[in-house]
């Protein structure tokens, strides 16, 4: 598939997500059959009830494969980023941590997903949070703004993951943060998966091998690049007959050929730092047990000068 073609698919899909509320890109999906409830999905991902009850009703479809912010040390008047913000989840979490002196901006190039996002933020009165139309390969965000970037289950689906790399680091203040929840695998998938519409849009196909993953990650010039947490993500794990029967329709592979295929996939939660005399620093420890203590450090190679910036702030 071109870029231009993923693109096109992915936002359709997601256009198609918000206005019916089903979710291909969860634990337990909804395109051919009942699904869990978005509640129960956010919180087989490990978001907490507290998380859950803080955002605006509407704002949660269940498409998150983590929770980015469970070790976040956001703090008042932080400023966060996240990219591929849907219906405005995770930045609804962030917007009372960084309180009123403090901003989110979710980025988005669905533009039903931000329909949604800005209308619940209006609804609720929530005037710390925004919502911009973008990819994240070419953020409309200025330069070294922000203290930390966040995504849930978004950068799989990009067909230039080495740019958004690149383009979280640019907007990141020297010593600011990334907190990425993201799917990857541990062995490349089937060719015929591989090809598959619905296996891309359902955040599967498009995810990379774990290592190049964060090889990408410290390619791009981030420092500290550390597996907080790993967790398998059996797709269908609690409904076989939805995303695995589309995928499997789409390709004709056998279900239970898939089903083996999804289990190379597993979800992590990955941190990253921004070089520079911040005033982050490389962030706490994980607790006890949460940590797989396979994160790479790597020393991250130099990029070329940050891209000047586009007038956004
Ligand atoms: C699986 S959903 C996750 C939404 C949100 N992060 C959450 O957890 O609820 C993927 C979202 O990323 C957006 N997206 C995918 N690729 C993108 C890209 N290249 N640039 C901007 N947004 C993108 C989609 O429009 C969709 O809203």
């Amino acid at each position: 598939m071109s870029t231009d073609s993923i693109r096109a698919a992915v936002r359709k899909h997601y256009a198609a997500t918000v206005q019916t509320g089903s979710s291909c890109c969860g634990p337990s999906s909804s395109c051919c059959g009942p699904a869990l409830s978005p509640v129960e999905l956010s919180r087989t991902v490990g978001y907490t009830n507290a998380d859950i009850e803080t955002v605006p009703d509407g704002a949660n479809l269940g498409l998150g494969c983590g929770n980015p912010l469970a070790f976040a040390e956001l703090r008042p008047g932080d400023v966060v980023v996240d990219l591929g913000s849907g219906a405005g989840f995770d930045a609804f979490i962030a917007s009372p941590r960084v309180g009123p002196a403090g901003r989110v901006i979710g980025v988005d190039m669905t533009p039903e997903m931000l329909e949604r996002a800005r209308s619940l933020a209006a609804r609720d009165g929530i005037t710390n949070v925004e919502f911009r139309l973008g990819e994240i390969e070419a953020l409309p965000v200025a330069d070294n703004l922000a203290d930390m970037v966040i995504s849930n289950c978004v950068i799989n689906l990009s067909p230039d993951k080495p740019r958004v790399f690149a383009e979280a680091l640019r907007v990141l203040k020297p010593g600011g943060q990334l907190m990425v929840s993201d799917l990857v695998l541990l062995r490349p998938l089937p060719k015929r998966v591989r090809a598959s519409v619905e296996a891309y849009v359902g955040c599967i196909s498009g995810a990379s091998l774990r290592d190049e993953y964060l090889a990408m990650i410290a390619a791009a010039g981030f420092a500290d690049v550390e597996v907080l947490a790993e967790s398998t993500y059996s797709i269908g794990s609690s409904n076989p007959d939805a995303t695995e029967q589309a995928i499997a329709d789409d390709v004709g592979v056998a279900p239970e050929d898939l089903k083996a295929t999804a289990e190379s996939v597993v979800s992590v939660k990955v941190r990253a730092r921004k070089p520079g005399s911040g005033v982050r620093g490389p962030g706490s420890v994980p607790p006890p047990g949460q940590g797989t203590g396979s994160g790479v450090r790597g020393p991250g190679s130099v990029l070329p000068p940050a891209k000047a910036g586009n007038g956004n702030r």
